[in-house]
Parts: C-alpha cells; structure tokens; sequence
C-alpha cells in the first residue's frame, strides 16, 4: 500500500517546494490540490479518511500549505472538524514553510546564546515565517516586537499571536530601513522575516549598535535582507555578532521538513504544528 499526501494549497497553485520536500520526506505519491479553502475541502478530506482500513490510514497523510497563514490556519480548522471517531489522518500545516522555517531559525538560535529575557526584535513580522518565530522566541521568554510597514498591520499580527499561542508581542510601525534600523537600537537579537528578495537593512544600521549579539536573516534571494550577512553564515561572527544567512538556516529547515513528512506516515498524528516539534527541537 503506498504512502499517499494530499498537499492542499490555499494559493491557487500548489506549491513546488512543498511537493518536492514532501517525495524526499518518503511519500510515494502525492496528489496536489490549489485554491483549497473550508468551503471546498470536505470532499477531499471524505476521500482521505473513508478509503483505508485502521491499520493502513497513517499511510494517508495531509499537507496544508499556501502564502497565508490566517488561510492556512483555517483550513487545518477546516480539516481537523470534519474528522471523527477514528475517520481522521495524520495533517500538517506549515504555510510558506512557516513553522519548519521558525523552528528550524530559532532554535539554532536558542542553541548560540539564551533567549530568556532578551529583546527580540522580528523585522517584517506580519509574513507566515515572522508570525511563528515571533511566537517562539516569546515562548521562550523574550520580550519580542514585531514590526511592519504599517501600524495596524503589525497589530494585527500580534492579536494572532496572543489569540493563538497566549503570547503578546509589541506591534511597531517601521515604514522603511531607517525606520527598522531604529527598532533595533537596544534590541539583543533581530530576526529578519521579510518578504523574498527585500533588503531590511543595511548593515550601517547594525554594524554598531553594541547590544545587539546576534542577527538573523531568513530572505535567500539577493538582495538578501540584512546587508552584510552572507547567506550561508551558520553562526559566523561578523562586526562581533553572530550571524545566520537564510541558507544557514535552510538546512535545518529542510531536514525538519523532511523528518515531519516521514513521521506523518509513521503515526498518525492529529495536529502536527508548532507545540509539537518544538520541544523536539529544543537544544
Ligand atoms: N531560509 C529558509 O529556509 C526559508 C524558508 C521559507 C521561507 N523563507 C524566507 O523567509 C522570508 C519570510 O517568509 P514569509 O513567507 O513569511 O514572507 P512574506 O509573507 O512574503 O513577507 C513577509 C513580510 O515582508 C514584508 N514585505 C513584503 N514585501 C516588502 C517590500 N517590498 N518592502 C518591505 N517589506 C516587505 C511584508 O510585511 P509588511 O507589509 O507588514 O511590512 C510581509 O508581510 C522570505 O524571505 C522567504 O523567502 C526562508
């Protein structure tokens, strides 16, 4: 019997990445849907839990991914209400790679210097990648601000967060790069989440401020987002702070990405999201 993943994605076209991943994570087909929203998705999820016996359903498994988070979050609530009794199969949401991205960056940060108490400043918060870091680093005990280019947009971001995960980030407008060089004074970590191949800030902005210990850049298309960062660094010291490249990061983020596929298959898993590969991935 083969190992099926239905790959739904609130964007109108499955995401290629998310396919690729989902094959070297084990899967031995995949059947990729776009345009999935609450509305439309019970025929699928019917299809999924009603073809195979009890012992076989873990070897049919769910993916939601997509651009949006909010429409990411939906449709796992989507899926996991239409399930019962044992009709149910393992489901996935990482949306943009939000949570094996997040993961995968602060916990190589949590690894170089204590999270506790520091000031995490998450530059362009309001994406998938930058909603779920900020998220961590508070449950890790920073104090966190997540910032975007406009005010009510980073509000809004922050309400997610509390609403979701009972944290409470600090929402600060910054319209452009000198407005985010000035949310970092002060701050002991900056997690760059923007959008792909939008630069944050030079490195003016950081090179100098002599609290900041470590900077962290997810964006791999150059312009990259953190001027004076290589993509590649893993924990290098640059202008005495440690730097990670969105590379850096990648490579974590794909084994964990790979090692969630495989373990979908191999329990069947209610809800796989944040809570549960966090402490996993814990140093
Ligand atoms: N390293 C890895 O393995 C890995 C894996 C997945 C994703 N990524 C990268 O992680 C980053 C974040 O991903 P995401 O999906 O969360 O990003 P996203 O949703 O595309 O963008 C994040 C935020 O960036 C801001 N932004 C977008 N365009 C901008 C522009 N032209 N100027 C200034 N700000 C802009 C927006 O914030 P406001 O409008 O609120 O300002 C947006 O909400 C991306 O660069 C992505 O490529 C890396």
């Amino acid at each position: 019997m083969k190992r099926l993943l239905l790959l739904l994605d609130s964007d109108p076209m499955p995401n290629a990445y998310d396919i690729i991943v989902g094959y070297d994570g084990g899967a031995d087909h995949i059947v990729s849907y776009g345009g999935i929203t609450p509305g439309n998705v019970g025929p699928l999820i019917d299809g999924a839990v009603f073809t195979r016996g009890p012992s076989e359903k873990k070897l049919t498994a769910m993916f939601i991914g997509g651009a949006n988070m909010a429409a990411g979050e939906e449709l796992l609530a989507a899926v996991t209400k239409r399930f019962f009794g044992n009709f149910r199969v393992s489901v996935m949401l990482d949306s943009n790679g939000s949570n094996t991205t997040a993961a995968a960056g602060v916990a190589q940060i949590a690894k170089a210097v204590p999270l506790a108490n520091k000031k995490v400043v998450v530059l362009s918060g309001t994406g998938p990648v930058g909603l779920r870091a900020a998220a961590l680093f508070a449950k890790e005990g920073a104090q966190v601000t997540l910032t975007s280019r406009d005010k009510q947009r980073a509000a809004a971001a922050c309400q997610l967060i509390q609403a979701r995960f009972g944290v409470s980030p600090i929402p600060l407008a910054a319209v452009d790069n000198d407005a985010r060089g000035a949310t970092i004074r002060g701050a002991d970590i900056v997690f760059a989440a923007g959008g792909i191949g939008v630069k944050l800030l030079e490195e003016r902005h950081w090179r100098d401020e002599r609290t900041i210990e470590l900077i962290a850049d997810c964006n791999a298309q150059p312009p990259l987002g953190v001027g004076g960062i290589d993509a590649t660094d893993k924990g290098n010291t640059r202008q005495q702070k440690l730097v990670f490249g969105a590379l850096g990061i990648g490579g974590l983020k794909l084994k964990l990405h790979r090692a969630c596929v495989v373990q979908l298959f191999q329990v069947q898993i209610k809800c796989w999201t944040l809570k549960r590969f966090t402490p996993w991935l814990k140093p």
